[in-house]
């Protein structure tokens, strides 16, 4: 009995796989790229996109482990999340842009990158220097939110 169930369970598993979440992405339109379009200098660009590309760019890589089910769909909430709130491979578009206000602030109180993807990403781990140097540069080019909300 106890064999069976372990014999379904594994079967569940395996079938599982074949539940794959959607990962396709627009085409890369690099003069659209906010990197590209702010000019930002070279060490700027690499911790941005060590940090925070994987979840908020059309340019995500994902490691072997992110296929398996249900890992993948976890990881692809994210990403969707992440690209929905900000998305640096469409800057042209301002609705990418509509957090970009937020980034020194996150990035200051470590919420961003999320810890979990920390984990596993030790080069996007920010030491106070790069927190520092990131936060600097990112108040030096993203304009100040000028609606209402002053806070
Ligand atoms: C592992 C995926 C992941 C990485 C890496 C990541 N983010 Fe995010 N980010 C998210 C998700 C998911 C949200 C939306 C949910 C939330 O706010 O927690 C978000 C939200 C944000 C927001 C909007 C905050 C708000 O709540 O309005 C900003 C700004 C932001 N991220 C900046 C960054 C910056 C800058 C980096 C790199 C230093 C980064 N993120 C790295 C997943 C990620």
């Amino acid at each position: 009995m106890k064999k069976r169930i372990l014999l379904v369970l594994l079967a569940i598993a395996v079938v599982a796989q074949f539940f794959q979440p959607d990962r396709s992405a627009p085409p890369i339109v690099p003069a659209n790229d906010m990197l590209v379009m702010t000019g930002a200098p070279d060490d700027i660009k690499a911790m941005v996109h060590a940090a925070c590309y994987d979840c908020h760019s059309d340019q995500s890589t994902y490691p072997w482990y992110a296929s398996f089910t249900p890992i993948n769909f976890w990881l692809q909430d994210h990403i969707n999340e992440g690209r929905e709130k900000m998305n640096f491979s469409r800057w042209n578009d301002p609705a990418s842009q509509e957090h970009a206000h937020e980034c020194g602030e996150e990035i200051q109180e470590g919420e961003m990158p999320l810890e979990s993807y920390t984990w596993v990403h030790g080069e996007a781990r920010l030491d106070a220097v790069q927190r520092a140097s990131l936060v600097r540069w990112f108040s030096a080019v993203i304009p100040k939110e000028s609606g209402e909300d002053h806070h």
